[in-house]
């Protein structure tokens, strides 16, 4: 479907739950667990795929499944297999930590999952136990190699550059794409929840990294990706760049957003959300892609942080990126 701007609009973002088991400091508040949405508001598994098959019919080919983490999701593989069966879904990919990629690398991509991207903002166990209150980077770099022997490839791996915590890594993150066929994406820090008010990371703009990287050879824009990537002479992998703020992408926007308790978000950096839970409890599947159509009709231009914006109320773990 074709937006007001003129842009395609055939990628959703499903958000299958706001729990998470890792709680990283820019993206949850330390009491994050005490305001989660609860449990009866969370959609059923035949809301969601009501809602999938309605986001086929108006022209969505790519899903992604975020969270919270989307792999703690009870039955999540079930959920996938009933989602690749819709007739028009091409993509099923996965935003995740990749702690339980190690269990279940074989069984999502069994299931119809392409591919996966998985978050890591640093190299360093002690730094990740830090940054994500808890968690064992060993399981993420197990998770890593299961997905690369599954096939979820191509595997790109989110760091979000957080100035005065992972500036120094920048370079062995770079270095890291000679021999590792992944791609390593930097994403500027946005102001959204905790990461608005929480620990004061310093915004560190992607320009930066790629002036003090000039062995980095440009690879040309990738339509279907925020990303604009980049490589090292000779590289296996990539470096790619999101930049959200410094050089907004909005002109191309082409996705929305689906919360897990049924709000659809047009775009990332406004609080405006329109509820399906009505058009879902009436039961018409037509009802249902009425209402998906209509709120691709709220899509603003372009978001507005650099004019001043206020940052959204919800918390990332809510929305899923
Ligand atoms: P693919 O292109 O399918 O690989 O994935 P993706 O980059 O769309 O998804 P991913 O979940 O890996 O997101 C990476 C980062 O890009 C996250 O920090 C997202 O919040 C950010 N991002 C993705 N889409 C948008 C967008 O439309 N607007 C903004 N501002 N950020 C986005
Ligand atoms: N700014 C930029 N990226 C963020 N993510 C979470 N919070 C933020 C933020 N405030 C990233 C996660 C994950 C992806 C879905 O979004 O690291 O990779
Ligand atoms: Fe969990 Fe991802 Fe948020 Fe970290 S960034 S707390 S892994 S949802």
């Amino acid at each position: 479907m074709i937006d007001k701007f003129g842009r395609e609009i055939n990628y959703l973002r499903i958000s299958v739950t706001d729990r998470c088991n890792l709680r990283c400091k820019y993206c949850m508040p330390e009491e994050g667990f005490s305001n989660l949405i609860p449990h009866d508001e969370i959609l059923s598994f035949e809301e969601i795929i009501s809602l999938a098959e309605a986001a086929a019919k108006i022209g969505i080919t790519k899903i992604r499944l975020t969270g919270g983490e989307p792999l703690i999701r009870r039955n999540i593989v079930e959920l996938i297999s009933r989602m690749s069966a819709i007739e028009g879904i091409k993509e099923i990919g996965i935003t995740t930590n990749g702690v339980l990629l190690a269990k279940m690398a074989e069984d999502l991509k069994k299931a119809g999952v392409t591919r996966v991207n998985i978050s890591l903002d640093t190299l360093d166990p002690d730094k990740y136990r830090e940054i994500t209150r808890g968690g064992d980077l060993s399981k993420v770099l197990a998770g890593i190699e299961a997905a690369k022997k599954a096939g979820l490839t191509p595997i790109k791996i989110n760091c979000v550059a957080l100035g005065g915590f992972n500036d120094d890594e920048f370079s062995k993150f770079i270095e890291m794409t000679r021999e590792e066929d992944v791609i390593i994406r930097f994403i500027e820090l946005m102001p959204i929840g905790a990461a608005d008010v929480g620990e004061g990371y310093g915004f560190v703009s992607n320009q930066e990294i790629i002036d003090s990287h000039p062995d980095l050879i440009p690879l040309g824009e990738d339509k279907n990706s925020v990303a604009v990537n980049y490589k090292l002479p000779g590289a296996k992998g990539e470096v790619g760049f999101i930049s959200a703020l410094s050089n907004h992408f909005c002109a191309q926007c082409n996705k929305i957003r689906l919360t897990s308790d049924g709000k659809i978000k047009p775009c990332l950096h406004s609080n405006e959300e329109i509820d399906m839970k009505p058009a879902l409890a009436e039961g018409s599947p037509d009802g249902v892609v009425k209402a998906l159509a209509e709120s691709v009709g709220h899509k603003i231009e372009h978001h507005l942080l650099n004019e001043g914006a206020a940052p959204i109320e919800r918390d990332m773990n809510k929305i899923g990126g």
